[in-house]
C-alpha cells in the first residue's frame, strides 16, 4: 500500500483491506510474546491530534505506535492554543516545526482529517471525523470477524441503533461490504437514515429483524446524545425495551450462536444489559485488542512524504 493517508474506507479497494488484514495478522501474534515491539517504526515521529474525547482509540493508537517502536506525542487539545482561539491550520503549521511523520486525527467536523492531509507532507490517520468516517474501527471489525469467519462472504451482519449520526456504521457496513458480508440496518426510524444504500434492509423491528435477515453478528451502536440538539426517542428505558439486548433476547441469540460486536464505550442498560458482557460470544474485548494490530498495520503501511 503506497498511501499516503488513511482516511476512510470508501477509496480503499477490496486487495488493499484484504492485505491491512493480513498485515495485522502477525502483529497480534506479537501480543502474547515476551517482547511485544518490533523495530519498524524506530526513529519515527507519531502525534496524536484529538480534538474530541476519546479513551479507547487514543490509547489504542499509541499503543500501537509503541509497539512499532515510534516515538509517540499526545498533542493535549482541550489545554492547548486551541481554545485561545487558534485556528486548525495554525496549529498544524505550528507541529509542522515539531516534525511529525504521522498524525492521527479526531475531529467533530467532517473532512477536518482529509483537510489536514492536504497541508502536510506527515502522513494523516483519520481517527473519526464528525459522523463521516473511522476507518481504523472499521478495520478492526472486519479483522474481529473474519477471525470467526474465515470466508466472510455471505456472512450477516445486523448493525444496531443510532446510525443516522454514527461514522462507525458508515465505515463499518462500507468495508463488510466490500468483503462480501451482508448488512441490515436496525433502530427507531428516526435514527435509520433513509438515504441508506438500496441493498441495505432497513428494519425498525428488532423481532422482524432478527427472523428476516438472520444475522451471524449483532452489531450494536450506542446513542450519540452528543450529536443530537434534541432527544430522537422517548426514553433510554423505552430504548432497551425495543432495541437493547435484554436477558430475554439474549438467551435467543446464544441459542443461535449469533456473536455480537460493540465499538465501545457502551451504556449498559440501554443497548445492552450487563450480562452480554459475559456472554461467550461477545466480541467487545477481541475488538479492543484486534484495534493495537489493526493499528499497527495501518501505520506500518503508510509513506509518510517527509524526508
Ligand atoms: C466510537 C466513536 O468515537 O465514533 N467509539 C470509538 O471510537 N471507540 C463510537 C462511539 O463513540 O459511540
Amino acid at each position: 500500500m503506497a498511501r499516503k493517508d488513511f482516511l476512510d474506507i470508501v477509496s480503499l479497494d477490496r486487495e488493499e483491506i484484504i492485505q491491512l488484514l493480513d498485515q495485522a495478522e502477525p502483529f497480534k501474534d506479537l501480543f502474547t510474546r515476551s517482547v511485544k515491539k518490533v523495530p519498524a517504526l524506530k526513529g519515527k515521529a507519531v502525534l496524536m491530534l484529538f480534538y474530541e474525547p476519546s479513551t479507547r482509540t487514543l490509547s489504542s493508537f499509541e499503543v500501537a505506535a509503541k509497539r512499532l517502536s515510534a516515538d509517540v506525542t499526545t498533542f493535549d487539545v482541550p489545554s492547548s492554543s486551541v481554545t485561545k482561539g487558534e485556528s486548525v491550520r495554525d496549529t498544524i503549521d505550528t507541529l509542522q516545526a515539531m516534525r511529525a511523520d504521522y498524525i492521527v486525527v479526531r475531529h467533530g467536523l467532517s473532512g477536518q482529517p482529509a483537510a489536514i492531509a492536504r497541508q502536510t507532507g506527515a502522513s494523516v490517520i483519520n481517527a473519526g471525523d464528525g459522523a463521516h468516517a473511522h476507518p481504523t474501527q472499521a478495520l478492526l471489525d472486519a479483522f474481529t470477524l473474519r477471525e470467526k469467519f474465515p470466508e466472510m462472504e455471505g456472512k450477516r451482519v445486523l448493525i444496531t441503533g443510532d446510525i443516522l449520526h454514527s461514522r462507525v456504521a458508515r465505515s463499518t457496513s462500507t468495508i463488510l461490504r466490500k468483503l462480501g458480508v451482508k448488512v441490515a440496518f436496525l433502530g427507531p426510524g428516526s435514527l435509520v437514515p433513509k438515504t441508506a444504500s438500496p441493498d441495505i434492509p432497513r428494519f425498525t423491528n428488532y423481532d422482524q429483524a432478527i427472523s428476516e435477515f438472520g444475522p451471524d453478528a449483532v452489531y450494536l451502536l450506542r446513542i450519540q446524545k452528543e450529536r443530537m440538539a434534541a432527544p430522537f426517542f422517548p426514553s433510554d428505558r423505552e430504548y432497551h425495551n425495543l432495541y437493547g439486548i435484554t436477558d430475554e433476547r439474549l438467551r435467543q441469540l446464544a441459542g443461535e450462536g449469533t456473536y455480537i460486536m460493540h465499538p465501545g464505550p457502551i451504556n449498559r442498560g440501554v443497548e445492552l444489559c450487563d450480562a452480554v458482557l459475559d456472554y461467550d460470544r461477545c466480541l467487545i474485548s477481541q475488538q479492543v485488542e484486534n484495534g493495537i494490530a489493526a493499528r499497527m498495520s495501518v501505520l506500518y503501511g503508510l509513506k509518510p512524504q517527509t524526508s
